[in-house]
């Protein structure tokens, strides 16, 4: 199970003259500009690596890249991989661990996601502080692969406290409303029911999105620290729900970029 593994990371190693990151970024749904910050000393292409699924969704433009934010050697995903185009749980993190291989001591996560706590607005960023799954799997299941991690990994405490913080100072100092709170998964692709909506807010979420779990649940399991934001691009509650069109989510996710863009380059500088 280890080898695919071992191809792919040694492939980017060969291709990078081993460029070693410290930290990984998986860039969501409309916020690829934080590539415009980065200076990029490799760009890789998924579908030269090795074993790496290839990326369908549009929006998503499936290059790995390395080089420098904030003066810290990172890589970048940009464009990830979903449940719902049909990759299996392994595939879609795949990534993530060829990424622990390569040496990152920490991951970054970025998505776009539906607002169900009625304080939120659309374009606001919610720093995650907890999740609940409801991917109908998750990477775990089946043998579980003991160089990366133990067969029950412990979810008490996901997403990094001292992140969560850092991050939140970060806001401040910017001025800019910095949310909290819990994502859940779904697998989509469609989009919830008024009915799906109330129950998903019923059960303790306060954002919904299709992403974002299966990788930091892979992530946990192999002990990595993470760091995940959602940009809240429609509002879901019962008095602002409306009919979403990918161009209304692609919009409010571009409108939030440079905050976003701004926060993971601040909270990376601080590393
Ligand atoms: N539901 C699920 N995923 C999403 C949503 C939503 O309302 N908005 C953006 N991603």
């Amino acid at each position: 199970m280890m080898q695919p593994l071992h191809e792919a990371t040694a492939y980017i190693q060969q291709n990078t003259d081993n460029f070693a990151p410290e930290f990984g970024i998986i860039l969501g749904t409309g916020l690829g500009a934080l590539v415009n910050e980065i200076e990029v000393q490799y760009s890789l292409s998924y579908a030269d690596i090795p074993h790496f699924p290839v990326s369908t969704v549009e929006s998503h433009s499936g290059r790995l890249i390395l080089g420098l934010l904030a003066g810290r050697r990172v890589i970048v995903m940009q464009g990830r991989f979903h449940y719902y185009e049909g990759y299996s749980m392994e595939q879609v993190v795949f990534p993530i661990r060829v990424m622990r291989l390569l040496g990152i001591q920490k991951l970054f996560v970025s998505n776009a996601a539906g607002g169900l706590n009625p304080a939120f607005n659309t374009s606001e960023l919610m720093v995650i502080t907890d999740h609940i799954n409801l991917q109908p799997s998750n990477p775990l299941i089946g043998k579980n692969i003991d160089e990366l991690g133990p067969r029950f990994p412990d979810m008490s405490d996901v997403y990094d406290e001292h992140m969560v913080r850092q991050a939140m100072v970060i806001a401040e100092d910017a001025d800019f409303d910095l949310r909290e709170g819990v994502y859940v998964s779904v697998p989509g692709p469609m989009l919830e029911t008024p009915a799906e909506y109330k129950y998903l807010s019923v059960i303790g979420a306060d954002a919904v999105g299709m992403s974002t779990v299966p990788e930091v649940i892979a992530a946990r399991h192999m002990g990595l620290p993470v760091f995940a934001v959602s940009v809240i691009t429609d509002m879901c509650t019962p008095d602002r729900l409306k009919k979403v069109k990918l161009a209304d989510i692609l919009e409010a996710a571009a409108k939030a970029e440079p905050r976003m863009t701004m926060l993971i380059r601040e909270l990376i500088r601080m590393q």
